[in-house]
């Protein structure tokens, strides 16, 4: 099928300066969603109609098989499919989405789809309780006879509850034939993609309709209240999905995907954290509350106690991680590493069985195996300049409160004693020391206040 997405509308109840099918949900443009659903449908074309918003709009979502056509001025529904006439190949099928309601599954799609057959036209319909401000679908004798807008309904129109979603999929050279042919003789001054339906009764092709699973597939966004909403609805589907494949959430209302979370068996997660990008949670990952996971991975085993911030890392097995740690992109922590309170992490890889307890910083750094970093530890790996790396080989000790200037190496075995700050590299298996000595001043006595 050809699918086009109409896009070009104005959005003026988002009360922002961003066009409104750019507006994020789970963390993604609206009109990225739709266009995600339009590829699971193995569509042989996308294009989307823009207008309002200019240029932002292709930008955002700019990709190979993706088409674009202006829309300007916007002259209702109609006008706007006819803008995409130009690329629609006439031998299939073309499907009309919105921009702006990016919930559709491809399920209820493809029913329609199946509805339609090979040449008749098929309208995604719904029963809405309360329908106001939506084009009814008017039947006679069951049969869908036309679409009559709200405000060009009469009053038995408006009591009718099953109405257009704007999803529908039609014969290409038809809907060629028809949009031809659209007034804009209506309460509205538009030309209506809705008018295609008594065209259609009238040229004899059948009009079916098909139902989404839910109401919620074709609700559409015109304001931040919508978009939050929605939202909600969206995150309480992920949140189901994840409880269905046996992952424990302490509270499903409590947890934000925005990209995609695989979680293997026995993942238990608390509330309030964040899933940023692509997140992997091997088996038997358990994540404390309040956590902000970006494009990481989990290995098998490990623990991420509250308040952590990961991003661009992988963390291996059995690793303990947090209470607040952060781990920045190009961390790789191996089995078994432990990194606790006020540690921060960047563009280093640390071997198994090492540790770095409390209130340390490590970037740019290549760590051995059973390395202990004590309290304070930092490496100076920036110069103001340029970056540098530290070396730490296997079961190096660094005493609490060192500094490791970069570029420099600690040998295996050694150990630095604390409030170190290490300018050479320091020999293998022996312990290196920079701090003045300590000395015991005899006879000296603490000041006294003077009497005036
Ligand atoms: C439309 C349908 C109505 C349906 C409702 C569902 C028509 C005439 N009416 O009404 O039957 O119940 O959707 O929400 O089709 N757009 C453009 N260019 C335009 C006008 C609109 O790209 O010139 C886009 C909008 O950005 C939006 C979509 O088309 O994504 C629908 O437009 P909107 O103005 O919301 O249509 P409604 O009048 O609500
Ligand atoms: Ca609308």
């Amino acid at each position: 099928m050809n699918v086009v997405i109409l896009a070009a509308g104005m959005g003026k109840r988002m009360q922002s300066s961003l066009p409104k099918v750019l507006h994020q949900l789970a963390g993604k443009p609206l009109l990225a969603h739709v266009i995600a659903t339009a590829r699971s449908l193995q569509a042989e074309s996308i294009c989307v109609i823009y207008g309002h918003g200019g240029e932002q709009v292709p930008t955002a979502v700019a990709a190979g098989d993706i088409r674009f056509a202006l829309q300007e001025p916007q002259l209702g529904t109609g006008h706007a499919v006819a803008q995409a006439l130009p690329v629609l190949n006439d031998s299939v099928p073309t499907l009309v989405l919105y921009g702006d309601v990016p919930l559709t599954t491809t399920a209820s799609l493809q029913r329609l789809v199946a509805a339609a057959g090979p040449d008749q036209l098929a309208i995604l319909t719904a029963e809405m309780a309360d329908p106001s401000g939506l084009g009814r679908i008017v039947r006679a004798d069951g049969r869908i006879v036309r679409i009559v807008e709200q405000k060009d309904a009469n009053p038995a129109e408006r009591a009718i509850t099953e109405i257009n979603t704007g999803i529908m999929l039609v014969p290409t050279a038809r809907l060629r034939q028809w949009l031809a042919t659209l007034s804009n003789d209506n309460a509205q001054g538009e030309y209506y993609l809705t008018d295609i339906v008594a065209r259609a009764v009238a040229d004899g092709v059948a009009v079916v309709s098909a139902q989404p699973d839910a109401l919620w597939e074709t609700l559409g966004v015109n304001s931040k209240v919508q978009l939050a909403e929605l939202e909600r609805i969206h995150q309480a589907n992920l949140a189901r999905q994840l409880l269905e494949q046996g992952v424990t959430l302490y509270d499903p209302a409590r947890i934000d995907i925005r990209g995609s979370l695989s979680c293997g068996r026995d993942v238990s997660i608390d509330v309030g954290c964040v899933f940023v990008g692509e997140v992997i949670l091997e088996d038997g990952v358990c994540i404390g509350p309040h956590c902000v996971i970006k494009n990481a991975t989990i290995g098998a085993g490990s623990s991420i106690r509250a308040m952590c911030h990961i991003e661009e890392a992988e963390v291996g097995a059995q690793a303990q991680i947090g209470p607040y740690a952060r781990l920045r992109p190009g961390t790789t922590l191996a089995e078994d590493v432990h990194i606790g309170n006020f540690v921060e992490i960047k563009n280093s890889q640390i071997a198994a069985h090492s540790k770095a307890n409390h209130l340390a910083y490590v970037g740019d750094a290549t760590i051995g195996s059973r390395v202990n970093i004590g309290a304070g530890a930092i490496t100076c790996n920036y110069d103001g300049a340029n970056k540098f790396r530290t070396v730490i080989e296997d079961d190096a000790f660094i005493g609490s409160d060192t500094q490791l200037v970069a570029p420099v190496t600690v040998g295996k075995g050694a150990t630095l004693g604390a409030g170190t700050t290490l300018t050479k590299d320091a020999p293998a298996g022996k312990l290196t020391v920079s701090r003045a000595r300590q000395i015991t001043v005899e006879n000296w006595q603490r000041p006294v206040k003077i009497k005036k």
